[in-house]
């Protein structure tokens, strides 16, 4: 943390405190406020945490205003077009590009990590064949802490760097087998000598009965997916799993925790809500309709793939994506996409309406994802799984970042109280 002479003045009944603020190497300045209560006996209420930093960090920065994301100062857009998923891994674990020599053993490291302890299988069997991918994998990966307990120690650095390791490694395993168990298919095992991204695409559509060559571009297509999603600093998830961490839980309880708040559709859900929306509308003619329901305060009927707390501007990976989609379908020969063709008259028709221009409400990651995604193979069901198998290395990164700083407390949000104050309890017969 930079500390800087400034200060902030509250007067709170009529007394006056002096607040430290403090100055990040980027973004706007903080008011501390950690000894507010103690010295003027009042909490602060910020509902959402739409103005409060709940940590320090040092990996992700986001300029809402400008639309841009910085990996540990890399562009994303930089990321996306020039490096490649487990080196953006490794950016975000360890805060800088790899050598070609540590690259190596950290790829290395990861590919050995991939296959599933065999009891695993097991659990999988537990669910019903129509559970929601999601669903399977917030068990499977809670279930983790029951077959490594040689990485559960948080106190232990190098239980925690094998637990990041098996997390970034096993998740695509995991992910591929929620979609075959979803689909009746026998899974697929890993195999090293392929890509991050390239095992993920066979363990998902192979099967034993016929050889399966990973389509090149689709490989690199998913490699991109991968490293646009893999961090955004302190959204839902991450902070649900530093919260979840806080309390001294084992890491893999807490990512499940993370996959959890992902699922939701204001976050990672978003992108399996955007293609289902997209399809309902069916096809151009008819986005009037779905604009006007967007912006009417009585219908609950949100634009899925628009809008963001941080970004007032484009989502920079949304712009990498717009791309993307249209490499992809261009590549496998898919003409006049009707998603496409009604995602892109969306943007257009939205970005030219006075309420989207009023609010800053542009397309975000989740508006072109879900299109590629579709056009590689993927059921809308599998969207938000893809999604929470990229993020893994921002939750692990920024769960390591936390436990290794010595300031790390629990977390424990304060309220304001607007219950009945104490009353005494009545008899059943009385009420
Ligand atoms: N369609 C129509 N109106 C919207 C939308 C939208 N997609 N998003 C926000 N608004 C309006 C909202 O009604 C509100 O209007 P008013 O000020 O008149 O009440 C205003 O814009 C501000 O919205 P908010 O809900 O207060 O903003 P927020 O920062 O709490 O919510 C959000 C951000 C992403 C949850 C929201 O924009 C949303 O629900 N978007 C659709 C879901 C979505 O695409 N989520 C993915 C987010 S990016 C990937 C990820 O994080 O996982």
């Amino acid at each position: 943390m930079t500390d800087s002479n400034k200060t902030a003045t509250l007067t709170v009944h009529g007394e006056t405190y002096e607040l430290p603020v403090h100055s990040p190497t980027a973004g706007p300045d903080v008011i501390d406020i950690r000894k507010l209560y103690g010295d003027a006996g009042v909490f602060t209420y910020d509902p959402g945490f739409t103005s409060t930093a709940s940590c320090d960090s040092t990996i992700t920065y986001i300029d809402g205003e400008k639309g841009e994301l910085l990996h540990r100062g890399y562009p994303i857009d930089q990321l996306a077009e020039k490096s490649h998923f487990l080196e953006v891994c490794y950016l975000l674990l360890y805060g800088e590009l790899p050598v070609a020599k540590d690259l190596e053993t950290f790829e290395t490291t990861i590919t050995r990590h991939t296959m599933l302890h065999e009891q695993m299988q097991y659990f999988y069997r537990g669910f019903r064949r129509d559970a929601h991918p999601m669903a399977i994998m917030v068990g499977v990966v809670g279930a983790m802490s029951a077959f490594y307990h040689d990485s559960t120690d948080i106190t232990d650095p190098h239980q925690r760097e094998v637990a990041s390791h098996r997390l970034i490694a096993k998740m695509p395993t995991i992910a591929a087998w929620a979609y075959k168990y979803h689909t009746g298919q026998p899974f697929v095992y890993p195999r090293n000598d392929l890509d991050y991204a390239s095992n993920f695409l066979r363990m998902c559509f192979s099967v034993p009965a016929e050889e399966y060559e990973v389509n090149p571009i689709l490989s690199r297509a998913m490699d991109r997916i991968l490293t646009l999603h893999a961090d955004h600093e302190q959204n839902a998830s991450t902070s649900t799993v530093r919260l979840a961490s806080s309390s001294g839980a084992n890491p893999f309880a807490c990512i499940a925790a993370g996959i959890a708040c992902l699922w939701g559709p204001a976050h990672g859900g978003a992108n399996q809500a955007c293609l289902e929306m997209l399809e309902e509308i069916g096809s151009v003619d008819r986005i009037p309709e779905y604009i006007a329901r967007a912006k009417d305060k009585n219908d609950p009927f949100r634009l899925m793939g628009f809008g963001h707390r941080v970004y007032k501007n484009f989502d920079p990976r949304a712009k990498v994506m717009k791309q993307s989609a249209d490499e992809v379908l261009d590549l496998l020969g898919i003409e006049n996409n009707p998603k496409l063709q009604v995602a892109k008259e969306l943007e257009r028709e939205a970005l030219e309406d006075p309420y989207f221009a009023e609010k800053k409400l542009f397309p975000n990651v989740d508006f072109y994802s879900g299109i590629i995604l579709e056009a590689m193979g993927f059921p809308t069901s599998m969207f938000t799984p893809i999604f929470a198998l990229s993020r893994t290395v921002g939750w692990v990164s920024q769960w390591k970042e936390m436990i290794a700083d010595p300031q790390n407390k629990i977390g424990r949000p304060r309220q304001l109280y607007l219950g009945e104050t104490m009353r005494d309890y009545v008899d059943i017969e009385n009420r």
